[in-house]
C-alpha cells in the first residue's frame, strides 16, 4: 500500500510539474489575406466544417479548449501541428502556385474520401470535428469544384 501511495505521490508531482513547462502556441489574431477562406468563395456550411475540422492543424490559428492546454495533450497536438502545416496551411493558401494549390485539392480530396483526415486521434477527442457521409460529400463536390 505504501508503494503504491508514493507511485501515486510521484505521478501526480510529475503531472502537475510538466504543465509548467513552456509550449508554442500557434495562435494568431490576424487571418492573412492568403487564407484560404478569404480567396475562394467558400459556402457557409463548408467553411465551418473546414475550420472546425482541419483549421487547428493546418492553419495558423489553433483553437484550444481546456482539454488542449493539458500536457500531454498539448504536446502532442503541437507535434501534428508542426506536421499538418508543413502539408498544408490553409492560412497561406494564396502563396501557392496555381499548379500546387490544384495538387493540393487532389490531395485534400483523397485524404476526405479515405477518411484519413481529419486525423481519427483528434475526432476521437472532438467529435463535433467528425464528418457524415453527407459532410464528406459535399466538400469534395465543392472542393472539386475548384480545380475544373
Ligand atoms: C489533429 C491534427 C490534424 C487535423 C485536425 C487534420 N489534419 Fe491533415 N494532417 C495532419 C498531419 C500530422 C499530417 C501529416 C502527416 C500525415 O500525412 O498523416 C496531415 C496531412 C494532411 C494532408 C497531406 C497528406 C499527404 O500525404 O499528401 C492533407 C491534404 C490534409 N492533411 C488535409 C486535411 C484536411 C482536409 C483536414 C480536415 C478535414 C485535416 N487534414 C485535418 C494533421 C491533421
Amino acid at each position: 500500500m505504501k508503494i503504491v501511495k508514493k507511485i501515486v505521490l510521484v505521478l501526480l508531482v510529475a503531472f502537475v510539474g510538466i504543465q509548467f513547462i513552456p509550449t508554442e502556441r500557434n495562435q494568431s489574431d490576424i487571418v492573412p489575406v492568403t487564407d484560404f477562406m478569404l480567396v475562394n468563395k467558400v459556402p457557409n456550411n463548408i467553411k465551418s466544417k473546414l475550420q472546425v475540422s482541419c483549421y487547428d492543424c493546418h492553419s495558423n490559428n489553433t483553437n484550444y479548449p481546456w482539454y488542449n492546454k493539458i500536457q500531454p495533450v498539448a504536446w502532442f497536438l503541437e507535434d501534428h501541428i508542426k506536421q499538418g502545416k508543413a502539408e498544408l496551411n490553409f492560412s497561406a493558401w494564396d502563396s501557392l502556385s496555381n499548379r500546387r494549390k490544384s495538387s493540393k485539392i487532389r490531395s485534400i480530396i483523397k485524404q476526405i474520401e479515405s477518411n484519413e483526415m481529419p486525423l481519427s486521434s483528434y475526432t476521437k477527442i472532438h467529435s463535433d470535428a467528425k464528418f457524415s457521409e453527407n459532410d464528406r460529400n459535399e466538400i469534395i463536390v465543392w472542393i472539386d469544384s475548384l480545380i475544373k
